[in-house]
């Protein structure tokens, strides 16, 4: 699935909460990136009997979205074994090991950036998901725990792993996304890459906002094979194409958005509420849209408030 790539390919970035199976296919509407990434799953939920149900809702897939990965973190070689294991059966295209997460429970749990600091049982984790899957392995992590500069041991230490690919979001732990994103870094990661695993793919994450971003940061930096957008979604859930979107586009989008959480969320209705400012904002009114939709307490509600208020408020 990677080597069938042109670069540079983007990529829809995993994100716990917000690319779930609702929010992917708004995006595979407006518009779909190479690759869809899906949020992070737990391996040691996935081999537990209590977690699995859950596990396997996080990981279902819509038709359309291939070529998709399966994002999973953990600590547990056995349980990253048994994950691999089932995910292509599952219909992903390829598994990444989340190795940059900084939330603190996760890094309690030993997983996420905390991996950055554990580096053998990182591989260790990684050699077991290699050794239950055919699926090509990936891992996305940042430059360090703490300091930037631990990019140059830490990096080495992955690409020495044989990975498909590896996706870099160019800042630390610490850093959160707090800073700027070490855009100064790339070229220094290229000559890693190239020197230690010439045909690992190189993904560049951190502040790339839409594919003309992507594609100017390609002419910087050459070797650089892919892009990977997070936040640029909620600016854009169009930012993957070349299209600016209509108030009526992102209108429209939210309703389809909608439906599909009628039928398909796992998601408290409130979790809703996070998503109302991609589709309204940038006009006059949508501030006051925006806070009337926040007094919906269902779906229907909200398409109820949205006819009453958006000609005026919006238009
Ligand atoms: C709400 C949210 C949830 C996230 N969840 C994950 C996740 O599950 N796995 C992961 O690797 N990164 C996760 N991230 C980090 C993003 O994938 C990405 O690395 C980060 O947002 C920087 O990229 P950006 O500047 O394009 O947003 C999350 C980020 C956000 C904002």
């Amino acid at each position: 699935m990677w080597n069938k790539q042109t670069s540079p390919f983007l990529i829809l970035a995993p994100m716990e909460g917000v690319t779930d199976l609702v929010f992917r296919q708004i995006i595979l509407k407006a518009g779909r990136p190479d690759i869809f990434f899906t949020e992070f799953t737990n391996v040691s939920s996935y081999a537990s009997e209590k977690g699995r149900e859950n596990a396997l809702e996080r990981l279902k897939i819509a038709p359309g979205e291939n070529p998709i990965v399966a994002q999973i973190w953990g600590k547990n070689p056995e349980h990253f074994k048994e994950t691999a294991s089932a995910l292509e059966g599952l219909g992903f295209d390829g598994l990444d090991i989340n190795m940059g997460c900084p939330d603190k429970n996760v890094n309690k749990a030993g997983g996420g950036a905390a991996m950055i600091k554990t580096p053998e049982l990182a591989v260790e984790c990684i050699k077991s998901a290699k050794s239950a899957t055919s699926l090509p392995v990936s891992v996305k992590t940042r430059l360090g725990f703490t300091f930037t500069d631990e990019y140059q041991t830490w990096l080495p230490t992955l690409l020495s792993q044989n990975l498909a690919a590896l996706t870099v979001h160019l800042r630390t732990r610490k850093e959160m996304s707090k800073v700027p994103a070490h855009f100064e870094l790339i070229p220094e990661i290229i000559n890693l890459r190239d020197a230690l695993a010439p045909e690992t793919k190189l993904i560049i994450n951190g502040d790339i906002k839409n594919r003309q971003m992507a594609e100017q940061l390609k002419l910087e930096y050459p070797g650089v094979d892919g892009f990977m957008i997070g936040r640029g979604v909620f600016e854009n859930p169009y930012c993957f194409t070349d299209y600016q979107p209509t108030i009526e586009d992102l209108k429209n989008l939210f309703l389809y958005h909608l439906d599909l959480f009628d039928k398909e969320s796992r998601l408290p209705f409130e979790t809703l509420k996070h998503f109302f400012k991609v589709y309204f904002h940038g006009t006059p009114g949508s501030a006051e849209l925006r806070n009337k939709l926040m007094a919906g307490k269902t779906t229907t509600e909200l398409r109820e408030i949205l006819t009453q208020n958006y000609e005026t408020m919006v238009k």
